[in-house]
């Protein structure tokens, strides 16, 4: 069985999916793989077209530390290692790792050649190197190791060093194994990308097909063999995961999908609609919207506890598309499958990849349905990384502001409203964001505009108003207000696991105070958030 792309093996590096990323931007298809698994997987007769070994905390010396037998060095496929993962290939050939008293942390300039056996001699030079084709020497690249290798193994040519470490890169060109101690996969590796490149396309010889297009016409050929014409439910929710998973079905089964739409009455102001208008009216999707917003705040009343909120709010969604699941069962006789938005870092961090479909019952994922419902799974994005679901987005014509929507929490607004919530704080935190989205969404664009990246460094990755429940005194048009405080929150991440607090230029800022102020009933006050997180968490419950 041909596996038709790398495989990243993961010794527990932080930048695993990083690297994958990198590899999957140079069009060439891949998967994490735990360095547990790759016996397994080479015995059913997998073979990749190459390997690249990733980092990882660990020094090759300490017991229990990863590492993999001689034997996966046939050969048979070329290999890169990556910091241990280089270390780990030294070690295991039998070449020598040193823990030496200098560590290396940080930018370093790399050296072509080698100090140690001039490479020359050797029989190869630097300039020879596949893997360093097109890299100049004395390039900066970032380093982050304590172990270095000192001594190659047999057969291996230092083809780099830098001022503190004998072996930058090493090759055994003869039998593919490619070894680089820096990493190549972070930005403050500047000619990283060419390294990662030469590897796929020199190297193991792979085209750069994978792209989006590709993915999206061979998905929906897939998906039509798979269901024929059975049918499909899914819990549509506006999300991009959830959407673009939605239309892809939608091309290749047509009607045969059914998305339910469970409105909670917590969503931003307008999103209800334009889930409709979009996803009903553009897409032609056949979609069912179950407006229970009444059923949301009978439930809510008087509940200020952040946790009980959530559970509730969990509890209800849950109870609600069981009902309207039963209810589709009846009208359409029988639904095989259950459509989920599950993406590539999902099944990573839940230690998956099985790729097989996974039969579901009852209480997982989207939870709740009856016990008698067993419904196959289909996740057609379960290999895709957040970027490329909104690039099949894009390809489907799914417009740039949906595919490009910031992340919005399940519970909705109920989290960003402190307190009991009601009615009339809803109102304002709908009204008050909608004027923060306004703003700063222009404010992407500019920086869009400026930079041409549409994430870039400074781009407010998420942004929203919080109603802190507490009043405070003011003035306007000479009379006295006691009115709301309105919180605004505006984020930089990658990811959300971590984030810090936008730098958004002050007139901005000013925008969206004078506007809030103005525009919206009950508020006086505007407060900025100004908390990172760790310590803080990005939603204020
Ligand atoms: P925190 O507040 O934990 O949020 O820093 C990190 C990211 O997760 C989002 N978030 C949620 N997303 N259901 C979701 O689908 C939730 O219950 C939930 N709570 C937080 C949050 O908006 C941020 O992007």
């Amino acid at each position: 069985m041909e596996f038709n792309g790398i495989w990243v093996v993961d010794f527990g590096g932080q930048y695993n999916q990083l690297i994958a990323r990198r590899v999957r931007e140079a069009h060439v298809y891949c998967e994490i793989v735990a360095y547990e698994n790759v016996s397994k997987r080479l015995a059913a007769g997998e073979c990749p077209k190459g390997v690249i070994f990733t980092g990882g905390p660990n020094s090759v010396y300490e017991t229990g530390a990863p590492t993999l037998p001689e034997t996966f060095f046939s050969g048979e496929f070329p290999i890169l290692g990556i910091c241990y993962g280089a270390q780990l290939m030294a070690h295991v050939l039998g070449g020598k790792v040193v823990s030496p008293d200098y560590k290396e942390y940080g930018r370093v300039a790399v050296t072509k050649g080698s100090t140690v056996i001039p490479a020359e001699t050797a029989g190869v030079t630097s300039a020879d190197s596949l893997l360093l084709k097109d890299v100049a020497s004395d390039e900066m690249c970032w380093m982050s190791h304590t172990d270095y290798i000192e001594q190659v193994p047999d057969g291996f040519k230092v083809t780099s060093y830098t001022a503190n470490c004998p072996t930058a890169s090493m090759e055994d060109s003869n039998r593919g194994f490619y070894a680089v101690q820096y990493h190549p996969e972070v930005h403050h590796t500047p000619f990283g990308q060419t390294v990662l490149k030469n590897f796929l396309y020199e190297v193991c010889h792979c085209e750069p097909n994978w792209t989006m297009a590709n993915f999206a016409k061979e998905k929906i050929k897939e998906i039509r063999e798979t269901v024929g014409d059975r049918k499909v439910m899914c819990a549509l929710s506006g999300g991009v995961d959830s959407s673009v998973a939605a239309v892809l079905v939608h091309e290749a089964i047509g009607d045969n999908l059914t998305c339910i739409f469970v409105d909670h009455g917590l969503l931003r102001k307008g999103e209800g609609d334009q889930v409709m208008q979009v996803y009903g009216e553009e897409f032609h999707m056949k979609i069912k919207r179950v407006n229970v917003s009444d059923r949301f705040m009978a439930k809510l009343d008087g509940v200020s506890d952040p946790e009980r909120k959530r559970k509730i709010i969990g509890a209800e969604f849950i109870a609600v598309f069981d009902e309207e699941s039963k209810a589709l069962f009846e009208e359409e006789g029988q639904i095989d499958f259950l459509l989920q938005g599950t993406i590539y870092p999902d099944v990573v961090e839940s230690g998956g990849g099985g790729g097989k479909a996974a039969v579901i019952k009852s209480h997982h994922n989207v939870g709740g349905l009856p016990d008698d419902m067993a419904l196959e799974l289909l996740e057609p994005l379960r290999n895709l990384f957040k970027d490329e679901v909104r690039a099949v987005g894009e390809e489907l014509g799914i417009a740039p502001e949906l595919v490009w929507r910031q992340p919005f929490p399940g519970p909705g607004l109920a989290i960003r409203c402190l307190g009991a919530v009601s009615e009339e704080k809803l109102e304002i935190i709908r009204e008050s964001d909608a004027i923060l989205r306004e703003e700063i969404d222009a404010y992407n664009v500019r920086l869009f505009k400026e930079t041409g990246v549409r994430n870039s460094e400074n781009s407010v990755w998420q942004y929203f108003t919080v109603l802190p429940d507490i009043r405070s005194v003011g003035v306007m048009g000479d009379a006295r207000t006691y009115d709301y405080a309105v919180g605004v929150r505006a984020v930089t991440s990658t990811d959300g696991m971590t984030s810090d607090w936008a730098r958004i230029p002050y007139d901005v800022l000013e925008t969206i105070s004078n506007r809030i102020v103005n525009e919206v009933n009950g508020v006086n006050r505007i407060l900025y958030d100004l908390t990172s997180k760790p310590p803080g968490t990005i939603e204020w419950e």
